[in-house]
């Protein structure tokens, strides 16, 4: 399977620097950056392209992944998916606009393409998904980050947003993809804290789900990316988990 890459950043380097070494049949082959030197130095260590040309890119593989920003697959995503290819999204806020949810999905179907959200920086996704449609009752999610990751300079604990997952998502875009994740996987607007708390130095998140099935907590606490604080590095290693399960003929715990 060839991949090409959409951000060269924090999540890119961890995906890039686990599977090239392995040589297990995903070869990432382009690497597309608005930073050019991005791409260049990523390219370089996997043996590929730093792709100027974005449509060639998309034209020389079978997987676009995108590590960007939400824009970026606002603007992207149609175009990759008219050509039929299938996308990694990591940006999934992006999905908390229906319209354009329902655009991609529709021109998805269209060019027999298909769209994965990885799981990202939580565990519980599973048990969300199977049940979704079987009185699901309450899903709640407490998001706990230290200022440096929220780009706050506070000394005190303090309540940074209480509210519905889609209002979050316009708040912090590049910070609470998981509440748009388990939002999709339930097809419902969460409720959704972000506490910023100094007393912490990783990126947390409670999910509660309650429901006829009964009840289920977990907790994630997440170290984060030494090149990116908002970014937990359990969202790239669920990304390097997707890659890696459409080589698999037994697929486990999907
Ligand atoms: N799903 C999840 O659980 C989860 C978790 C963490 C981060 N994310 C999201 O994944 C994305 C990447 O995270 P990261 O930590 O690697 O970010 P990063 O800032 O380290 O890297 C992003 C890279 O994308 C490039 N870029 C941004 N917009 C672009 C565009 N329009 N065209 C081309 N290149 C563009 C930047 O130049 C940068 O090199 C972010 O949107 C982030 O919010 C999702």
């Amino acid at each position: 399977m060839k991949v090409g890459i959409i951000g060269c950043g924090a999540i890119a380097n961890i995906i890039t620097t686990s599977i090239v070494p392995e040589n297990n049949g995903i070869e990432i082959a382009y690497f597309f950056d608005k930073d050019i030197e991005r791409a260049e130095n990523l390219a370089s260590f996997a043996g590929g392209v730093a792709a100027l040309d974005f449509d060639e890119m998309v034209d020389n593989v079978d997987l676009v992944l995108e590590c960007a920003s939400p824009d970026s697959v606002k603007h992207f995503a149609p175009k990759i998916l008219k050509k039929g290819r299938d996308m990694i999204v990591m940006s999934i806020g992006a999905f908390m606009d229906m319209d354009f949810y329902h655009e991609v999905e529709q021109i998805a179907k269209q060019n027999n393409a298909k769209i994965h959200l990885p799981s990202g920086a939580i565990v519980g996704l599973d048990g969300i998904k199977a049940v979704a449609k079987f009185g699901l009752k309450e899903v709640s999610l407490i998001t706990r980050k230290s200022p440096k990751s929220l780009g706050k300079d506070i000394d005190d604990v303090e309540v940074l947003f209480e509210g519905k997952a889609s209002e979050a998502v316009k708040e912090f875009p590049l910070n609470i993809n998981v509440a748009a994740t388990i939002s999709i996987a339930c097809q419902r607007d969460i409720d959704v804290k972000i506490i910023v708390d100094p007393n912490v130095d990783r990126n947390v998140h409670e999910i509660t789900a309650k429901g006829d099935f009964g009840e289920f907590k977990t907790t994630t606490m997440n170290y984060p990316c030494a090149a990116n604080p908002k970014t937990s590095m359990l969202a790239a290693l669920s990304a390097i988990r997707l890659l890696k399960s459409f080589n698999e003929t037994i697929s486990v715990g999907m």
